[in-house]
């Protein structure tokens, strides 16, 4: 790292996403509370934490929050423009832009769906999807990994949860893909891709109030059918927020989740002897 002076960081610039360590050590040591170079080009910073102690203190504290138009005197603070209503409002309804009591009720309803007991009963349907998938390879006889299995494995995992047809995961794709070029806090969207964010929360919306209409009828044992009864029985969510969740779950885990798979195989074959050792623990 070539740094002589406090430079202002900038998190976003090949060098340090390339290898971003070496630049966290250096602010730990240099100045641990930094005000660096924020990603949203309107605003004339951010700061930046690099000391355990100092997240934990902004993460606890009830001064620090979400939703940041409560404290602008603009009333902005949303991720996304008021001007593209139909993804500003839904968005709005993702628990991950809510500070409580509101993120406290809708975290609630799902926590029951991701815990430990929850994720051991899906174990199977999973290794099920994996095996498919890898059925699937065999065939074709060559694998892009990306496109084979770290993209379509996350999605069919979610779409089980949720209880709709993974096979229409293409649609899920591409509708994620423009909400998540839209949200991601690394870029600032042109109104080309908030277009296609709206038009991809249109699809979402449709699809998944059908989704919502057939659990009246047939209620399963998967999340919608957890969300519709929190409404009906508990009055714990409105119709908005169903969606909304609905939506968010199937978005979120698609970057991260296909970055982990396909950084985490990379990782393995450059380190080998990792690779043997799981394999030889594999059960
Ligand atoms: C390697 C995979 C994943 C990583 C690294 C990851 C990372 C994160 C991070 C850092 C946050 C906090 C964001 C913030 O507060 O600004 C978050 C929140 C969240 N993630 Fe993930 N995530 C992953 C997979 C998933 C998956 C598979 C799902 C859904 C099926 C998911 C759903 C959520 C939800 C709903 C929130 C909001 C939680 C809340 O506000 O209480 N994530 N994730």
């Amino acid at each position: 790292m070539s740094i002589s002076t406090i430079e202002r960081l900038n998190p976003f610039v090949k060098e340090v996403i390339n290898e971003p360590y070496s630049f966290y050590s250096y602010y730990r040591k240099v100045d641990p509370v930094h005000w660096g170079i924020s990603a949203n080009p309107n605003l004339p910073g951010a700061w930046y934490l690099f000391r355990y102690r100092d997240v934990m203190k902004v993460m606890e504290s009830p001064m620090f929050g979400r939703e940041a138009s409560k404290v602008r005197n603009d009333g902005e603070g949303s991720p996304v423009p008021k001007a593209y209503r139909g993804f500003s409002s839904m968005v709005s309804n993702w628990m991950v832009f809510r500070d409580p009591p509101t993120h406290t009720r809708l975290r609630t309803i799902v926590n029951k769906v991701f815990s430990p007991k929850m994720v051991e009963n899906i174990k199977p349907a999973i290794i099920g999807i994996v095996d498919c998938l890898l059925d699937r390879i065999h065939l074709q006889g060559e694998m892009d990994l990306v496109e084979d299995i770290s993209f379509p494995l996350p999605i069919m995992v979610i779409a089980d949860m949720l209880g709709v047809d993974p096979k229409d995961r293409p649609l899920f794709r591409q509708w994620a893909l423009a909400l998540q070029h839209a949200s991601a806090s690394r870029l600032t969207p042109s109104p080309e891709i908030y277009e296609q964010a709206e038009a991809a929360t249109q699809g979402f919306i449709e699809y998944f109030k059908k989704e919502i209409a057939k659990r009246h009828l047939e209620p399963g044992k998967d999340l919608i059918t957890a969300l519709v009864k929190a409404r009906d029985e508990g009055n714990k969510l409105n119709d908005e927020e169903i969606l909304a969740t609905c939506i968010h779950l199937l978005t979120a885990g698609h970057e991260t989740t296909v970055n982990l798979i396909s950084k985490g195989i990379l990782a393995l074959l450059r380190h080998p002897q990792q690779l043997k050792l799981l394999r030889s623990t594999r059960n």
